[in-house]
């Protein structure tokens, strides 16, 4: 059972007494005071759930004195005045310094109880409110903190698994290694300059936390669609693989041999005696033949643009014969090799290209099945327009200008110039950077890429923020 301390401030100490053991019989807890600053010395060395005083005390605090030092001293006490000639003046003052009731004296005791009954009973309802109120905001503390450390776990995780997807990217493809990383420090850097421009084509934009935030995942994953690419295709160095060309040198080889043997056995029909000179110069002329022939064809495999007598002079090496094993005279170069060296730029055939392009669109797809909260809804849109261009030449869909999410168009420079700098593409060597910012603007006037927005990126000097090697996220 609940146990509530009861005072009684009284200076009649026969009355004192005679409640004090009243209230105990009917099992208070009940102690008593004789005067006002010996009540306030008892409220501060413990709580009173409920004290009754009388109004008058001769001499040091009154009842309504003590009631205002109690309500300083423990505002959770409930005082109750002792009146012998309330007016009303006197009782609404009482109210007023917060009594919670009183009584006139003389009083039964029946009377005292009830009062006390009804403070207790109101006592115990505020104190069991305030211990609800308590524990509700304990819970509310404790399921924030829950809330917090959930979010913090889901932010870690995510970040775990870009960085995981940009590892998976550069396993897939360690030639553009860093690749991703780097995009994702310019696009978010250029997004910041463009913050800070005021005025111009991009003056109105302003990209709040939660934008660079999306604008970053977006760049750090623009590429991911490259895992489904096949690494063949992905990390093509030339445009005759390895063991094609070795066979075509080989077939070379071959024919040299072919027609320095048919010119002997023309000279044996034709019994012409052995001539040390005649079978040297022979041999000479073929094996001069076949390495202009091999050279050629090794020249035609580099991804460079190809000189137009070079385009020439492959008509040459597509007429060349040999003798097949299965007796048959065959093709050197197979139509297949042939269209592959005549690629005019990279190393890429057409169907090649469109399965490098497909990454894009593989991106797409793959973004789409994130449930990107609100504010990163926009991840899988802006990646999927990296490709596009202002003037509707980009791939996939060949979006025109105000079809392109501004956010694309700033990764977009910021994607070629990394692809320009890399020095690490099978394809390329590396472009100097003062010639990349030349490309860039060439791309921005060809109307490629957003002048105002490489203005920027020039103006900021975006290219010279710092940019780490790897794929540190
Ligand atoms: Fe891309
Ligand atoms: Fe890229």
């Amino acid at each position: 059972m609940d146990t509530y301390n009861i005072l009684i401030v009284d200076d009649e100490s026969d009355f004192r007494t005679l409640l004090v053991e009243a209230l105990e019989s009917m099992g208070y807890l009940c102690e008593g005071a004789e005067n006002g600053e010996a009540a306030l010395d008892l409220a501060r060395s413990k709580h009173f759930s409920i004290i009754f005083t009388d109004l008058n005390m001769p001499g040091g605090l009154s009842g309504l004195d003590l009631l205002q030092k109690v309500r300083e001293i423990d505002p959770k006490t409930f005082c109750i005045l002792m009146t012998g000639y309330a007016t009303l003046d006197s009782s609404i003052q009482a109210l007023k310094n917060g009594a919670y009731d009183f009584i006139q004296k003389p009083f039964k005791l029946a009377e005292l109880e009830a009062s006390l009954q009804r403070a207790l009973s109101h006592y115990k309802a505020l104190r069991g409110i305030e211990a609800y109120q308590t524990e509700l905001e304990r819970r509310v503390e404790e399921r924030t903190r829950e809330v917090v450390t959930l979010k913090d776990d889901i932010e870690n995780l995510f970040e775990g698994f870009v960085k995981a997807s940009v590892s998976a990217i550069e396993a897939r493809d360690p030639s553009t290694r860093g690749h991703s990383v780097r995009v994702a420090k310019l696009t978010v850097a250029l997004a910041e300059a463009v913050n800070a421009t005021p005025s111009g084509a991009w003056g109105g934009h302003h990209f709040t936390a939660q934008q660079l935030k999306e604008l970053r995942y977006a760049s750090l994953l623009h590429d991911f669609g490259k895992v489904g690419v096949s690494e063949r295709v992905l990390t093509k160095p030339k445009k005759l693989e390895e063991e094609r060309l070795e066979r075509i040198l080989q077939r070379l080889f071959q024919r040299d041999l072919e027609g320095a043997a048919a010119r002997l056995e023309d000279a044996w029909k034709r019994n012409l005696a052995y001539d040390e000179n005649f079978y040297g110069a022979t041999l000479a002329a073929y094996r001069a033949e076949t390495g202009r022939m091999s050279d050629l064809v090794i020249r035609c495999n580099e991804p460079k643009v190809l000189p137009q007598n070079i385009m020439e002079a492959m008509d040459e090496l597509e007429a060349l014969e040999f003798l097949h094993h299965d007796g048959q005279i065959a093709r050197v170069l197979e139509s297949t090799d042939i269209a592959a060296l005549r690629i005019p730029k990279g190393s890429l055939s057409e169907a090649e290209r469109k399965e490098i392009n497909s990454h894009v669109t593989k991106t797409y797809q793959f973004l789409s099945q994130i449930p990107w909260t609100g504010s990163l809804a926009n991840v899988p849109e802006i990646a999927y327009t990296h490709h596009e261009r202002l003037n509707g030449m980009g791939y996939p869909r060949g979006l025109e200008k105000d079809a392109i999410p501004p956010q694309s168009k700033l990764m977009a420079i910021c994607d070629v110039y990394d692809a320009l700098v890399a020095a690490d593409r099978p394809y390329k060597v590396a472009v100097t950077v003062p010639r990349s910012l030349e490309i860039l603007e060439a791309e921005a006037n060809a109307n490629l890429l957003d002048v105002n927005a490489l203005r920027i990126f020039l103006d900021a000097e975006i290219y010279m923020i710092p940019l780490p090697e790897s794929e540190q996220v």
